[in-house]
């Protein structure tokens, strides 16, 4: 077992940069999960790591070894792609024995010779694993006759037996079905707890990269954007992409524009008027709420602004509100301002369409944003909402 480094990998395809100055230290033992949207260059990051693909500058490390010049199968790292890749015409025995009867290991009695595995020795080690996976009951079937789940088991099987320094996993559960995919992310996640090895781990979506991932690291157009835990990729995002990326329901982002008024600064949106500190200039700002830091109440309290429930969406044990907020109560406004739209998650089946509302939030929890996206860490709120 190993940990991989990548030191300011480049990767371009005549015109295009699909990998761009990646730079990631990924631990012995840790589960990185690589998220990001199609076409981001997540792939290519794992063909980089596994020898599938050169890169065009950077250097990949496996352990402390700089391993540029290594043939794929000299890196002896395991790759789970998307479509498993089985063979078709072999049983998943068979698939998950091929690996193991070419290899060749040192002989006992002359170290400097090797010899194949013995035939039971194959068989232990299948049957070994099946066991872990839960498919030594289909052994002798053919990948077409396998379920979906199960044959991501053989694939994963088949990885295991190699013993490899680390698992590179594209995609893995992005054709089960919702249920069997939930089951087998835990699954995966039990199966890195028993093995401890490194596994670097692919998707675009992210509440499967929060539940695996030890941590997050999140990609846009071959750039890494930030690597961190998923507490602190939610908490501390370093940009608006990384906000709104992670986190579901996705962040509410509400643009305005920070003004001076009288000796201090305030932010303005439509009716929205909220007091603000940590700026030096007025100008165009992002405020992001997460939906779960809104607070929804159906009488007013000091700090809410009033508002109405425009839709509903019903997710189970919690409900999306859709909002339009007004001015706070009590307030005159000078000119009436179009209402802002917010979105808040709420204990299910409290609220309907239609409903009056008082809308407040934790300031501490609110992040500014500038118009690049960058996050304005100095900005906060400075006083609980008028
Ligand atoms: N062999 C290739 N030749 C030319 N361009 C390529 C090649 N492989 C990938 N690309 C380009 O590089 C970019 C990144 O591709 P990559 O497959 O790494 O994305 P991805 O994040 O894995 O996307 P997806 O989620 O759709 O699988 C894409 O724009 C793609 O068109
Ligand atoms: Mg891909």
């Amino acid at each position: 077992m190993s940990g991989i480094t990548l030191q300011n990998i480049t990767k371009r395809f005549k015109t295009e940069t699909a990998v761009d100055d990646v730079s990631l230290s990924i631990q012995d033992g840790e589960f990185v999960v690589i998220l990001g949207a199609s076409g981001s260059g997540k792939t290519t990051i794992l063909r980089i790591i596994a020898g599938l693909e050169v890169q065009t500058t950077g250097h990949v490390f496996i352990g402390d070894v700089l391993v540029d010049d290594y043939e794929p199968r000299d890196r002896n790292i395991a790759m789970v792609f998307q479509s498993y890749a089985l063979y078709p015409h072999l049983s998943a025995y068979d698939n998950i024995a091929f690996g193991l009867r070419v290899r060749r290991i040192p002989r006992e009695d002359d170290p400097d010779r090797d010899r194949h595995l013995t035939h039971q020795e194959i068989d232990g080690k299948v049957r070994g694993v099946s066991q872990m996976l839960g498919i030594a009951e289909m052994l002798q079937k053919r990948p077409s006759e396998l379920s979906g789940g199960q044959r991501q088991r053989v694939a994963l099987a088949r990885a295991i037996v190699r013993d490899p320094e680390a698992f590179l996993l594209d995609e893995p559960l992005s054709n089960l079905d919702a249920k069997i995919r939930s089951n087998a992310r835990i699954e995966l996640k039990r199966l890195h707890q028993r093995l401890r090895q490194t596994f670097v781990f692919v998707t675009h979506d992210q509440t499967e990269a929060m539940t695996l991932g030890d941590r997050l690291a999140i990609v846009n157009h071959g750039r890494l954007l930030q690597c961190d835990t998923p507490e602190r990729t939610l908490s501390h995002p370093l940009n608006q992409f990384v906000a709104s990326f992670v986190g579901s329901p996705e962040m509410v982002f509400l643009e305005g524009n920070v003004e001076s008024t009288g000796g201090g600064f305030t932010f303005v949106k439509g009716p929205v008027r909220i007091p603000v500190r940590g700026t030096g200039s007025p100008g165009a700002v992002t405020i992001g709420l997460r939906p779960w830091d809104i607070r929804v109440e159906k009488a007013s309290t000091p700090g809410t602004l009033s508002g109405r429930v425009t839709g509903v969406e019903r997710l189970g044990s919690s409900d999306q509100l859709f909002l339009d907020v007004a001015s706070p109560p009590g307030a005159s406004p000078t000119t009436p301002a179009a209402p802002v739209s917010l979105r808040a998650l709420v204990r299910a089946y409290d609220f309907d369409v239609g409903d009056g509302v008082f809308v407040g939030f934790d300031p501490d929890r609110a992040l500014f944003f500038n118009a690049e996206g960058g996050r304005l860490e100095s900005m906060s709120i400075s006083s609980p909402l008028p």
